[in-house]
């Protein structure tokens, strides 16, 4: 579903259509424009909150119909919580609220007044994109698979918002309220763009479709690409991806994608996306329980992709590489075995202790491969390991770094787009965890610390520039009843850009 976005600066009281989002703040204390609502009502609100039907915590809600006084069919109040304590997750928090409470109802014509409330340190702009960011999240739906028949019961079930206006508080406030909205829009088209990459069945999007969309992606854009084959890599030395990717029938693909909007000059900040389209473990088999999740073993990819789209969608003056190697692991007479030992494109060989850490071996030939764009800096993004999972669940993304400043400016982009990651230590002490007998180093490095070796790996490939690696593993899709992808982190590697466009132009 799509929703219409609009940009406005009006009275509550006069909108014309199905639906006023307005907030109250606890306990029964009325935000500005829920207010001027309650004037044109005579009270009306007032008296309803002073019965005790809305207290105004955070995330409840209340829909009143043919409130008098106003033009609109119903008045939506949402519950913000301490004023004191709005701040930007519980902002969040309340514009999620508004929408859902809306998303089975016949109210599709809506404004929301939730823009104009204070939110420390973040103004118009950052609080209309989220809105923009929340409404198009809860609009996303995924039934590309589905047949006929349930499409079109779909479709005529299909409600909730349909058309979006967007208040503002004044009107020289429209200008910051239309930069907001563009940004929430790129992001949320990045977003959705990730979210279709890894829902899609593994028999879909193969590392062929992944690339196939990163040439449609470059063609709508004008953005530079390159695809990468077997033969191509063989040439390079990229033993210990091509190893990864010789159990399966499926070629594998090195896709590189470039965004050159910057200064000529300016060094580019490369991404760099795990691409595994179903991850079996290989011969290191995984159990049975589960598994189709390991569709979303390319959901880095997918975040590259994604935002490639949004900062090419905004137009953003940046230079930027993407670089994803995507192929499947699949066990087969030709696959790679514990005990194999490949030589990375950078040299250095590897033993293959376990078949199911291909993550490492794909993103070790495509570090070396992003030396030769002279980065600016380098993240990664994989959704690397379980042990990451366990470390610090769902919430948080894992951010490793071989350089603190870098690891600072992507914890901020985090906070900032409410997608956020948590720093993990990457000290020495852990590297020789990964000693082998056979080889330079082993894939694996043992239970303890499974996230962090995982990194110390990543980072033996990383020497020659700034680099971060965030492991994706718990945050890019949820399980359960809400399976699905999350599209995360392209917020924060979005807003990432942002800063760093910003930087660079002042
Ligand atoms: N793709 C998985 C990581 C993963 C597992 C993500 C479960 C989300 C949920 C990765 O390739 C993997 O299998 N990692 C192994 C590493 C181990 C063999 C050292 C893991 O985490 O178990
Ligand atoms: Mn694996
Ligand atoms: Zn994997």
């Amino acid at each position: 579903m799509t929703v219409e976005f609009s940009i406005k600066n009006g009275n509550p009281e006069k909108q014309r259509n199905d639906c006023v989002i307005v907030g109250v703040f606890e306990s029964r204390k009325l935000s500005s424009a829920a207010a001027a609502v309650d004037q044109a009502a005579g009270g009306y609100i007032d008296g309803i909150l002073r019965r005790g039907d809305m207290e105004g915590k955070l995330g409840s809600s209340l829909l009143l119909h043919s409130v008098p006084g106003t033009l609109c069919d119903r008045v939506l109040l949402v519950g913000l919580g301490k004023e004191r304590e709005l701040h930007e997750r519980e902002y969040r928090t309340a514009v999620g609220a508004s929408v859902k409470a809306l998303a089975n109802g016949g109210a599709a014509d809506v404004a929301s007044f939730l823009a104009e409330l204070p939110v420390k340190k973040q103004g118009i702009a950052w609080k209309v994109a989220q809105l923009a960011e929340v409404a198009m999240d809860s609009a996303y739906r995924f039934d590309q698979m589905k047949g006929k028949a349930s499409k079109a019961n779909k479709e005529k079930e299909s409600k909730g918002i349909a058309k979006l206006i967007i208040n503002v508080p004044q009107r020289n406030d429209l200008k910051k309220g239309e930069d907001g909205l563009s940004r929430g829009l790129a992001i949320a088209s990045g977003v959705s763009f990730a979210k279709d990459l890894g829902n899609l069945p593994p028999n879909v999007c193969t590392p062929t479709y992944l690339a196939e969309q990163a040439l449609a992606l470059a063609k709508t854009h004008g953005l530079q690409v390159q695809i990468l084959e077997r033969a191509d890599m063989e040439k390079l030395g990229m033993g210990s991806f091509l190893g990864v990717s010789q159990g399966s029938l499926q070629p594998p693909k090195l896709i590189v994608l470039q965004h050159k909007k910057g200064k000529k000059n300016q060094k580019p900040l490369a991404l760099v996306g795990k691409g595994i389209t179903f991850d079996t473990g290989g011969i290191s088999l995984k159990p049975g329980a589960d598994m189709d999740e390991m569709k979303y073993d390319m959901c880095g990819a997918a975040s590259v992709l994604g935002t490639f789209k949004a900062i090419a969608e905004m137009n953003l003056p940046i230079n930027a590489v993407g670089i994803i190697p995507t192929c499947e692991n699949m066990p087969d007479g030709n696959a790679i075995r514990p005990g194999d030992v490949l030589t990375s494109m950078s040299g250095q060989t590897i033993e293959v202790l376990n078949t199911d850490a291909e993550g490492r071996l794909i993103l070790c030939d495509a570090l070396t491969y992003a030396e030769r764009f002279e980065p600016e800096a380098v993240v990664d993004i994989a959704t690397l390991t379980g042990a990451c999972v366990i470390a610090l669940g769902h919430h948080a993304s894992g951010l490793f770094s071989n350089n603190d400043s870098l690891a600072k400016e992507l914890l901020q982009a985090g906070e900032n787009a409410l997608d956020r990651a948590w720093h993990m230590p990457l000290w020495d002490d852990y590297q020789n965890q990964l000693d082998s007998n056979f080889a330079d180093m082993a894939n694996i490095g043992g239970r303890a610390g499974g996230s962090i070796t995982a990194a110390c790996f990543l980072s033996r490939f990383a020497k020659k520039f700034d680099w971060a690696h965030l492991d994706i593993a718990g945050t890019a899709w949820k399980s359960g009843k809400e399976k699905g992808a999350t599209g995360r982190p392209v917020p924060l590697l979005t807003q990432f850009m942002i800063q760093r466009a910003g930087k660079s132009s002042s």
